[in-house]
């Protein structure tokens, strides 16, 4: 009997079980209801009594030998085949929901890069205004018509009376009023105006003004700062050309006109058959506005400009309805995607 058990632990260590069904197998032989271990321990009343006590715990420290082992590939076995059910390297990752940013915060700042790379800062001013640096001190006279209610929204602060911006401009008066020339910045923001909310026209919009004061600034600078401006923002081809206009902050005044970039200025319903399109204002600082500042005009000059973003991002991306840019409908947003 003690030769057998020493056999058999030395057979059962030698044996290999590899899947679950040598497992069931290797169960039903050792310790089912007919299994080995249960004849053992039936053959134990044929032993001589001076040697049950012995071979009885040789019999039970064998028994408890074969369950370990029976546990042990047990567990081997499951985690083996349970680990191969969870990780399916095949299976498709899960999709990150990612936000997307707002296209015109995304024509922001690329507008601002493009103005950082040539030394411009970033200034911003309020958007509940005086009509002093809204109005006044940017030389639009008294009886000028973008003053009137049609245009502008007031409104009353404390005694005084205050208007919603009509255009970033009235950064630059502060700019001026604060600094010393030479004067390099941008001047980025949101501005307002009473107009009836359509595709074309709505109540609020952004603006991005520029504004160069130093000694003999000259309409050269203007023009070459607005082609390098062109070029960074629709590609190397873009050319622009410059048609006298008028504002009263500027002399001389300039609208200014980018090669059609839908077409390749063949002439298309964007561009309206022109080749042209309209992107910005601009002008030599005028000295009155100057001097408003408290800057020298006989000694500094300078030039401005004053751009819309969702002109500029309705260029870029084809947008033609002012509206969607505030609706918040995502399935307008999702389509942005930004390296900003
Ligand atoms: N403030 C003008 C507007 O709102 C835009 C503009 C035109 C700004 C000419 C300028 C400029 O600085 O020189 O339409």
């Amino acid at each position: 009997m003690k030769e057998n058990i020493q056999t058999l632990w030395q057979e059962i260590q030698n044996s290999t079980l590899a899947n679950p069904q040598d497992l069931e197998n290797f169960r039903i032989k050792y310790l089912g209801t007919k299994g080995i271990v249960k004849e053992l321990f039936g053959e134990l009343k044929n032993v001589p009594n001076d040697q049950k006590k012995e071979v009885g715990q040789l019999l039970n420290t064998f028994r408890m030998q074969v369950e370990s082992f029976f546990e042990e590939n047990k567990e081997r076995l499951s985690s083996a085949s349970g680990g191969a059910e969870k990780l399916d390297y095949s299976m498709p990752g899960n999709d990150e929901v990612i936000g997307s940013r707002h296209p015109l915060s995304m024509v922001r700042s690329e507008i601002i890069e493009i103005f950082s790379r040539i030394g411009y800062t970033v200034s911003e001013g309020p958007e509940i205004e005086d009509d002093w640096h809204n109005f006044s001190a940017l030389n639009f006279p008294p009886e000028h018509p973008a003053r009137d209610m049609q245009d502008t929204f007031f409104v009353e602060k404390g005694e005084n009376e205050m208007a919603l911006r009509t255009h970033t401009s009235s950064v630059q008066v502060r700019v001026m009023e604060n600094s010393t020339p030479p004067i390099r910045t941008i001047s980025p923001g949101r501005v307002y105006r009473n107009e009836a909310i359509s595709a074309r026209a709505h109540c609020f919009f952004h603006q991005v003004e520029g504004l160069y004061i130093d000694k003999n600034v000259s309409f050269a600078d203007l023009k070459q700062t607005l082609l390098y401006f062109a070029k960074e923002l629709f590609g190397e081809t873009a050319t622009i050309r410059m048609r006298p206009s008028y504002f009263p902050f500027t002399e001389p005044s300039a609208e200014v006109d980018v090669s059609c970039t839908i077409c390749n200025s063949k002439g298309c319903n964007v561009c309206k058959y022109t080749g042209w399109l309209e992107i910005l204002g601009c002008g030599m600082v005028d000295p009155n506005v100057l001097e408003a500042s408290g800057i020298d005009s006989k000694v500094y000059s300078g030039f401005a400009f004053g751009m819309g973003i969702e002109r500029i991002s309705q260029l870029k991306y084809k947008v033609n309805d002012l509206r969607l840019y505030s609706e918040n409908d995502v399935r307008f947003l999702k389509q942005f995607t930004s390296e900003f």
